[in-house]
């Protein structure tokens, strides 16, 4: 099985302060992203990974570390800059694997678990059911309670059938639909998309405080 995993990394939030989005903070002494490229290199399945970033970081890439790493420049959204990262890798490919690029703590076993479903059903991701009670607001004001009986919080990586991606993305792009995971996406045009179950130590670092929490918990959290 031929693998390709798309990074894309061309957000620019800058969050936590100073010039350096989120994913290119480091975290136990080096930038999240290459720590995240380095994990999914010990997978054997891996053939292919592809970084977008911003145009103003890839003038400033002199080269990938090793042939299985490629950067490209993002696009204005993430699923525009998952499509140049998925155009610009070729099509020898079995499956794909999308992963965010502040998701540092997925385990290897997770992504194959995930990678032997999607070559099965289409698409598979990892989510966690929601433990909090989640209310809708409208300016500042609760007006009602969501009910979560089936509702899940998306992690990544998400896992597709290469032909799978290929058409939502493609058209995505004619319908101007832009979805906020690739998930939802292929799930919005009709594929079966399999739920898995998600880790919770595999968080998202959006907020200074995850960064604290992730260094805080790096030895326990990287474990495999
Ligand atoms: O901002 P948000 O959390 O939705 O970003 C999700 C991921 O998509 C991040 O890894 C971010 O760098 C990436 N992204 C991108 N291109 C954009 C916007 C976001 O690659 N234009």
């Amino acid at each position: 099985m031929s693998v390709l995993v798309i990074i894309p990394a061309a957000g620019s939030g800058t969050r936590f302060g100073g010039d350096i989005p989120k994913q290119f903070q480091p975290l136990a002494g080096k930038p999240i992203v290459q720590y995240i490229v380095e994990r999914f290199l010990l997978s054997g399945f891996v053939e292919k990974i592809v970084v977008a970033v911003t145009d103003a970081l890839l003038t400033t890439i002199k080269q990938a570390p090793g042939d299985r790493v490629q950067f490209v420049a993002g696009g204005e959204t993430r699923q525009q800059s998952v499509m140049n990262a998925f155009k610009a890798a070729g099509e020898d490919f079995d499956v794909v694997a999308v992963h965010d690029a502040v998701r540092p703590f997925f385990r290897i076993r997770t992504l194959e678990a995930l990678l032997d479903v999607a070559r099965e059903h289409g698409a598979a991701l990892p989510a966690l059911p929601l433990t909090d009670t989640i209310h809708a607001t409208k300016d500042g004001i609760l007006t009602g309670t969501v009910d979560r009986t089936n509702i899940v919080a998306a992690q990544t990586p998400q896992v597709f059938r290469y032909d799978v991606l290929r058409d939502a993305l493609e058209r995505a792009m004619r319908d101007k639909y832009d979805a906020t995971d690739e998930a939802g996406l292929a799930a919005h045009y009709g594929y079966d998309v399999r739920v898995m179950p998600g880790d919770p130590f595999n968080i998202k670092i959006t907020r200074p405080e995850d960064l604290a929490l992730a260094e805080a918990h790096f030895e326990e959290w990287s474990r495999e």
